[in-house]
């Protein structure tokens, strides 16, 4: 059955002319005297709605709001001759367009034709554009790479199994993301707890994690559940966990073994059911193996040990992340954007040392700041660009000292990015000595901040 065309109108002629006009056109009318009535109606089969601005009861202008707030139904409204500035208020409040009474037929059936046909090819196209983007994701992770997919093949394996979970990747990778997906096939209920193990002294770290009682040190004004006890029959994601003292890296050893925590302040014993997954963008091996972390805590927390790849080494991720981020943002602003040839090709020859989450924050500032729909070139950020170019200078285009001074700058900046600005390990990594780096970092003038 054709979609259904619903009708608003108080004046009794005009509603009665509306209905057999568009019933002669084959459409599947229903007409009512007010927005009250008609709001019943308003569902998934509404395909338009045709509503006068001047109502018993909610005025048209306000009902635009509400039908906005429930359903995505293109809206054609009808205005009394001279009161223009109201259609013009209503296209402003998500209005499709307006018809000036007297209302001639012919107009009504050019309109109404045009309306359902760009409502139906948009929904076409959404629908097709879905489908597609749907069989790379995997329960709204993106993903068709092969490392990917590698890891959403064991994901489904060990999710609701009884382990504990290391994940590692570089920063913006996606870890978080991927402890949620495990979290989510586990069927551990909805306590999903993150904890930054980073960011927390010490000190406030162990209260955080397993609470206190009263008076259990100064400022212990009262009694505060600890996250292992809030995540109790669900998960518990122990961000950076590299960064925990050998202090709390012996106590939650003992969590994993007894299952059981204790308030600082108190004696009882109690029993958590919790799902531990750590993430981490260190080398913990290394550091297990220089002495830094605990080898017997390692062990217990990487039963299962996921690598997240980078993103420079999943092409395919890149330019669907970014089909991804885009039809996002045309959900949220009715504009559908794209990606010019010459943009897609930056994006995808750039490294991203910031992984995922660089991207998302390039594509949507791009999608704010491009003119028009389509983002090009421009729409990117500097460093994305002069990269760009670097990567595909020829001899023709600098000369032979300017393009080794670009390659020496360039891999000092990534040198510094690689060791968070630490111009020693740079340096190091780069095999010159700490005099020379500082004199280059002048030289270019890099920011290292
Ligand atoms: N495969 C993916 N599909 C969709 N979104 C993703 C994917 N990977 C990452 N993201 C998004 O990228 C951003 C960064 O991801 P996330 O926080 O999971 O990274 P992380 O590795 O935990 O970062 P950090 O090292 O800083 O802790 C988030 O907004 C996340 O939703
Ligand atoms: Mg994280």
């Amino acid at each position: 059955m054709s979609e259904k065309i619903i009708i608003v109108e108080d004046d009794g002629g005009v509603r009665f002319f509306l209905e057999e006009a568009l019933k002669d056109e084959g459409y599947n009318t229903r007409a009512f005297e007010s927005y009250e009535e008609a709001s019943f109606e308003i569902g998934n089969d509404t395909g338009l709605i045709i509503m006068d601005i001047k109502l018993p009861g909610m005025d048209g202008l306000t009902a635009i709001e509400d039908i906005r707030k429930r359903a995505d139904v293109p809206i054609l409204i009808i205005t009394a001759h001279g009161t223009k500035k109201n259609a013009m208020d209503a296209i402003r409040r998500g209005a499709t367009d307006f018809f000036i009474k007297p209302i001639a037929l012919d107009e009504l059936k050019v309109m109404v034709k045009r309306v359902l046909g760009t409502r139906k090819l948009k929904r076409e196209l959404d629908l097709s554009k879905e489908e597609e983007l749907g069989q790379a994701t995997f329960h709204g992770v993106v993903g068709k790479s092969e490392g990917m997919r590698t890891i959403f093949r064991n994901v489904e394996k060990f999710a609701d199994k009884d382990i504990t979970v290391l994940i590692t990747g570089e920063t913006g990778v996606g870890k978080e993301a991927i402890a949620r997906l495990i979290h989510k096939l586990s069927k551990r209920g909805k306590e999903f707890v993150v904890v930054n193990c980073a960011s927390i002294p010490d000190n406030l770290l162990e209260s955080e994690l397993f609470g206190y009682e009263k008076g259990a040190f100064t400022g212990a004004y009262q009694q505060k559940r600890g996250k292992f006890e809030l995540a109790h029959a669900g998960t518990i994601v122990l961000d950076e966990i590299g960064e925990m003292s050998p202090y709390l890296q012996a106590k939650l050893l003992r969590v994993i073994e007894i299952k059981e925590i204790e308030r600082l302040g108190d004696v009882k014993k109690r029993k958590v059911d919790v799902r531990i997954i750590a993430t981490t963008n260190r080398d913990l091996e290394r550091e297990m193996k220089e002495g830094g972390f605990r080898e017997d805590l390692y062990y217990r927390l990487a039963q299962i040990h996921v690598i997240v790849p980078p993103l420079r080494e999943r092409d395919e991720d890149v330019l669907l992340l970014v089909e991804h981020l885009l039809l996002d943002t045309s959900r949220e602003t009715g504009r559908l954007i794209t990606v010019a040839d010459d943009a897609r090709r930056v994006l995808l020859d750039y490294k991203w040392p910031g992984n995922v989450r660089e991207l998302v924050n390039v594509i949507k500032r791009a999608a704010i700041m491009c003119d028009g729909d389509r983002i090009t070139i421009d729409d990117l950020p500097l460093h994305l660009r002069s990269d760009h170019a670097l990567t595909n200078a020829t001899y023709s285009d600098k000369s032979l000292d300017e393009a080794i001074s670009d390659l020496e700058r360039k891999m000092i900046v990534d040198a510094l990015k690689q060791t968070r600005g630490l111009q020693s390990k740079a340096a190091k990594l780069l095999g010159i000595s700490e005099r020379s780096i500082w004199y280059r970092i002048k030289k270019y003038n890099i920011d290292c901040t």
